[in-house]
């Protein structure tokens, strides 16, 4: 057995009765950072996630499309693996509910219970909301028929039914509670779990159906289906071995460290769960984390609404580097954020293209032209500002640390972001440019330029929890590819400054995260072509990754054919004004003489005042799909140039025309 430290880290299972979105995919990014984060610090981890494959639900949802319920959880499931692989996500195991392994055990697991008395029958007489699994009592209810947690109606429902003493364990659990501080986090949700469930009384669970049809047997009374939280719970052990001859890998890893889910499941995993474990005599997790929810503007995301933004489209698109950064760094741990396409672009052009872009080009860019491509040596005693930036690289890993042993990545890429953006400060007070014009100044240039890329090799090592390709990308480009990096692309490279080898040879690549155009995303809104109904493989077909394309593509070959399909036209300006709660976006509306008046959305605020557009003529692309924006309806697209550092300027007419006149 190695001498390393391990770590068990949960994310739930999920439900596989629709495709992810992208709220679940934050619990699992989370999951992930935490892993790797760990796994880089020296700790064995274990690393579980998986599917919660039985439930009315899914039964329910299998006869609607016309499958067996196990054919039907087969093909989500294999989607729900490949968005992980898109995302990687490096689970140690993926647990599904309907696998022998654990289906074996949870009956096991009930019989136990049944024969050391916890579990007695009876009759189940309550409410029961289909989509959430969950039974509620008359006075829980909202508006005395609808479920208080999704407010969709419940199901009044009476039948002999197995039930599980919580009483038994409640005033141990109370105890836990109160001793093990950091056992319910964030603390706030602690008191919410001991003020309305554990202090009022707990009431015993019901935890089997003899209505349901798809789930485990009792293995006594087969008639009797194990109702699925008891079910679903057990997947944290029964991947681990439990139950097995040799108890598995439960030595090694139980109890888990942190068991990471959605503040609306707490209540199943800071009661029930722990009670089924005292009934088991096993020990309680150390942390369960109940995190904030990830909201749309217009507030919850959910299937029916229509409105869920879909995690293998925006990784196609955006990569799952970028969609992991903005996941981990938007959202505070613990509280609710707000997923909107603007605030990913936005964060993509300043955090990763401005900020971590431009450092590793702009440093390798000068290695090329003022050393051919080799790293300098440090020469001279070091300045003061040198002497600062070394400090703060390697300070960095511990605040990181720190910050991370609390669960807040947001937090931990702010620290990072600290040395990222120290280090292009560093660039301008010591301006390399004007060193290479000083005939005295070749040693302050080396040193300067080692100083640069050591730190990018901090910030490369830091940054893989939380972009897994990003640090093979950097270790390409400053020659730490392979064996050259090893022992110091890792935790222990990060305890000294100065590890990199003078003499390395560099070779600065492609930009590591190229500009996007706000506005040209906003149009294309991988949100707006999933509202449209295509499905995510249809989807992928249509979003081409940004900066990537076909042979002819890449070259900028089109055909005339190809170019005649888009219809521009010169149209004339009538009104504008800004968008609420958009800086950069105005709406327009245009004439488009014959055709009528449109509105168009458009990203051109920064550059133009609303006032100075009435009257003007531009060019109008008419045929786009039309999409809303910020709810606004935007039908066809304004054309603009826009240069390197992102001044815009609208392409117009030299000589008025008839609005609506066709452009060639
Ligand atoms: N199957 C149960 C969990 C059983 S664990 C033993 C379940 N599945 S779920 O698929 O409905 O939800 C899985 C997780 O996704 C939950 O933690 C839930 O909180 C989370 N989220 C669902 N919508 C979410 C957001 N909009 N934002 C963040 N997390 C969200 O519950």
């Amino acid at each position: 057995m190695p001498d390393k430290k391990s770590y068990y880290i949960t994310t739930p299972i999920y439900y596989p009765s629709n495709k992810l979105h992208i709220g679940n995919a934050y619990t699992t990014v989370l999951a992930d950072a935490m892993a790797r984060f760990k796994r880089l610090t020296g700790f064995e981890v274990f690393f579980l996630t998986g599917t919660d494959e039985h439930g009315q639900k899914i039964e329910r949802k299998a006869a609607a499309s016309g499958k067996e319920p196990q054919t039907f959880v087969d093909e989500i499931v294999a989607w729900i693996k490949d968005l992980w692989k898109r995302l990687d996500i490096s689970y140690d195991d993926f647990i599904r509910t309907t696998e022998q392994r654990h289906y074996r055990i949870v009956q096991q697991i009930f019989t136990r219970f049944y024969e050391q008395g916890d579990i007695y029958k009876g009759t189940y007489e309550g409410w029961y909301c289909v989509p959430c699994e969950a039974y509620w009592q008359e006075r829980q209810l909202q508006d005395e028929k609808n479920c208080p947690d999704c407010g969709r109606p419940v199901e009044l429902i009476t039948e002999e039914a197995y039930f599980f003493r919580m009483s038994r364990y409640a005033d141990r659990l109370l105890k836990h509670i109160e001793s093990h501080p950091q056992f319910i986090l964030p603390a706030s949700r602690k008191n919410e779990m001991v003020n309305n469930f554990l202090k009022p009384g707990l009431e015993d669970l019901c935890v089997s159906r003899t209505s349901l049809g798809w789930g485990i047997p009792v293995p006594f009374e087969p008639e009797h289906i194990i109702y699925v939280w008891l079910d679903a719970l057990s997947n944290y052990i029964t991947a681990l071995g439990y139950g097995g001859e040799d108890g598995g890998k439960m030595t090694r890893f139980w109890p888990a460290d942190l068991q990471l889910i959605g503040k609306d499941i707490l209540r199943f995993h800071t009661i029930y769960w722990p009670i089924f474990l005292m009934a088991l005599d096993l020990p309680l997790p150390e942390t369960v984390f109940g995190h904030g929810w990830l909201m749309l503007d217009e507030g919850k995301m959910s299937k029916s609404k229509g409105n869920v933004v879909d995690p293998m489209v925006l990784s196609a698109r955006y990569g799952s580097d970028a969609v992991r950064y903005f996941l981990l760094r938007e959202i505070s741990m613990g509280q609710d954020g707000i997923y909107s396409l603007e605030a990913l672009v936005k964060r993509i052009n300043t955090d990763l293209a401005n900020d971590l872009g431009n450092l590793v080009s702009r440093t390798l860019t000068m290695v090329e032209r003022y050393f051919d491509g080799i790293l300098p040596a440090p020469a001279g005693p070091p300045a003061e500002n040198d002497l600062e930036l070394q400090q703060l690289a390697l300070q960095t890993p511990r605040e990181m640390e720190r910050c991370m042993d609390e669960l807040k990545t947001n937090e931990a890429l702010a620290e990072l972001w600290k040395l990222v953006r120290r280090s292009n400060k560093y660039i301008d007070q010591n301006s390399p440019w004007d060193l290479a014009k000083d005939p005295a100044g070749g040693e302050r240039l080396g040193t300067v330029l080692y100083h640069l890329v050591e730190s990018i090799r901090f910030i490369g090592v830091l940054v893989g929890p939380f972009m897994p390709h990003l640090p093979e990308r950097i270790w390409r480009q400053i020659g730490l590819h392979g064996e050259a990096g090893a022992g110091i692309c890792d935790w222990a490279g990060l305890q000294r400054w100065g590890q990199l080898k003078p003499g390395t040879a560099v070779r600065r690549e492609e930009d590591l995260f190229p500009r996007l155009n706000l506005g040209r995303e906003l149009h294309r809104d991988p949100g707006a072509e999933k509202a449209a109904g295509e499905g995510p493989a249809k989807a992928k077909k249509v979003v081409e990754p940004a900066g990537a394309g076909k042979k002819e593509e890449q070259a900028g070959l089109i055909t005339i054919d190809q170019f005649a399909r888009v219809d521009l036209r010169a149209v004339t300006v009538i009104a504008a004004a800004p968008v609420d709660g958009a800086d950069k976006l105005l709406r327009l509306t245009v004439d488009l003489g014959a055709a009528g008046e449109r509105q168009v959305v458009a990203g051109i605020a920064p550059q133009y005042r609303p006032e100075e557009l009435p009257g003007r003529q531009v060019l109008y692309v008419a045929n786009l799909k039309p999409v809303k924006l910020r709810g606004l309806l935007s039908q066809g697209m304004l054309l603009a140039a826009e240069d390197e550092q992102g001044k815009l300027a609208l392409a117009t007419l030299d000589q008025p025309l008839a609005p609506g006149s066709r452009v060639r």
